[in-house]
């Protein structure tokens, strides 16, 4: 089992590039199927849960070529339209946004069948706004030993009000309704960055979605859909994590080829706690000296606080001076970290959806095991400020989301190496001791 070894106590210093959105990426991939023509896509993240979807579209009969390491082909035209087809294997239940697959295919051909999502562990997770979203549509939707089923005669139009501010569920349906005949207004909609990435490529493919971005997304059904090439949009959580791992092991650190007023919740809050953020047109600078302050977070939907940045900031919270509370209204399952994060000293209490932070100051380094992705994400920035060896277990949860991390960390300067045997541990040990 792979794990990270690190060794902490050194400031990131340097500059790191960020990788195309991995949310963003999720749902364009998905997308390209919806039409017969070749669909080129860059700066596509070459992390696990791109390739694991990608594996999918192939599975289906999709054509899936890598150009280079992020640009990728896609050509649905040779799926296998028939009532098999089914998008079910052992990793695309391991992905949460293998339903994306399901407002896809509806779109295109009318009917898809696709196994129900795994993901990470941080809550229930239902997918009841998808499936109101698509009966709205005119689909029957019903499932059946663990498989999703999504049906129609015709997709019509509709008025859809979403009763909870949903990611998936904005991008699912707005898929489905580009296909559908007619008018339809999603209303409630999310609004965070990768849903006006997946509109803007739905329209380079000559879809017509208005108002992606705001809460009311109304989109004019075409007959169909055709090629393009298109770039993904930098992954505003993978920037947030390289500047709170800044911040937090007092660095400095460039972050380019990023979208700084996708990155203004953190930013405004890292300036919060006195880090100094310098912004640029497509890079930030983060860097600090002395020991940041504390404050109060609420995870929300964009353009509120994301509750993807809400571990990593808990670390860094955990190391400033005073009390600082962090309330996760998105997922109910959040804070699983916490546990991992008292090995390594931290003093946090959690209440329910609460966390109450009072701020040490440093951390000593432990055996820990990373949650999920972004919970993992947090506990190398806690490896990286920690006092001593630190080893994270179950890092194929960060790799889900996080391309050549530990590569890009040690440009930095950070002590990190990404492991299998002990005898690779003890290596490092004697290499960095
Ligand atoms: C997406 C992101 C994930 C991020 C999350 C919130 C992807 C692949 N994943 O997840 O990284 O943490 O947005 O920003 O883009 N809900 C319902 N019914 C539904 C759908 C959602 O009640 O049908 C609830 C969820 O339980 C949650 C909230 O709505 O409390 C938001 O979930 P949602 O925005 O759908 O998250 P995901 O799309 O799964």
């Amino acid at each position: 089992m792979e794990q990270y070894v690190i060794k902490g106590g050194t400031p990131l210093l340097g500059e790191v590039s960020i990788a195309g959105a991995k949310n963003a990426a999720l749902g364009i991939l998905a997308a390209a199927v919806m039409t017969d023509d070749e669909v080129i896509i860059e700066n596509v993240p070459n992390v696990r849960d791109t390739r694991v979807l990608l594996q999918a579209i192939q599975g289906i009969g999709a054509r899936v070529h890598y150009q280079d390491e992020h640009t990728v082909s896609i050509c649905g035209k040779t799926i296998k339209n028939d009532k098999y087809l089914c998008v079910d294997d052992e990793y695309i239940r391991k992905i949460r946004a293998s339903y994306y697959l399901l407002g896809a295919l509806l779109g295109k051909y009318k009917h898809s069948q696709v196994a129900l999502p795994g993901g990470c562990d941080i809550g229930m997770r239902p997918i009841d706004q998808h499936t109101k979203g698509f009966k709205a549509l005119g689909a029957q939707v019903s499932i059946h030993h663990s498989m999703i089923t999504a049906e129609a005669e015709h997709l019509t139009g509709s008025h859809i009000y979403l009763d909870v501010v949903s990611v998936g569920a904005t991008i699912n349906i707005m898929m489905a309704a580009v296909l559908a005949e007619g008018k339809t207004t999603i209303e409630n909609a999310a609004k965070e960055p990768h849903i006006v990435d997946v509109a803007n490529f739905l329209n380079s493919m000559g879809a017509n979605i208005k108002g992606a971005g705001t809460d009311v997304i109304r989109i004019r059904g075409v007959k169909q859909l055709k090629g393009t090439t298109y770039s993904i949009i930098p992954d505003q959580i993978e920037a947030g994590t390289f500047m709170m791992a800044a911040a937090a092991t007092r660095g400095d650190v460039l972050i380019t080829n990023v979208i700084p007023k996708h990155l203004e919740a953190i930013t405004s809050k890292l300036t919060e706690i006195d880090a100094i953020v310098e912004e640029y047109d497509d890079a930030v600078r983060v860097h600090c000296e002395n020991r940041l302050g504390s404050t109060n977070i609420k995870t929300l939907p964009y353009p509120g606080f994301p509750t993807d940045m809400q571990p990593q900031m808990a670390v860094t919270l955990g190391l400033s001076e005073g009390t600082s509370i962090i309330t996760e209204s998105i997922f109910e399952n959040r804070f699983k970290y916490v546990n991992e994060l008292a090995r390594m000293g931290a003093n946090i209490k959690v209440e329910g959806n609460v966390a109450i932070i009072n701020g040490v100051k440093g951390y000593t380094g432990a055996n820990v095991i990373a949650p999920d992705l972004r919970a993992g994400a947090a506990l190398v920035i806690a490896g990286l400020v920690a006092d001593g060896y630190t080893i994270i277990d179950d890092i194929k949860y960060i790799q889900r989301g996080y391309e050549k991390f530990s590569t890009k960390l040690r440009a930095l300067g950070a002590s990190i190496e990404r492991v299998e045997t002990e005898k690779e541990i003890q290596k490092f040990k004697l290499k960095t001791g």
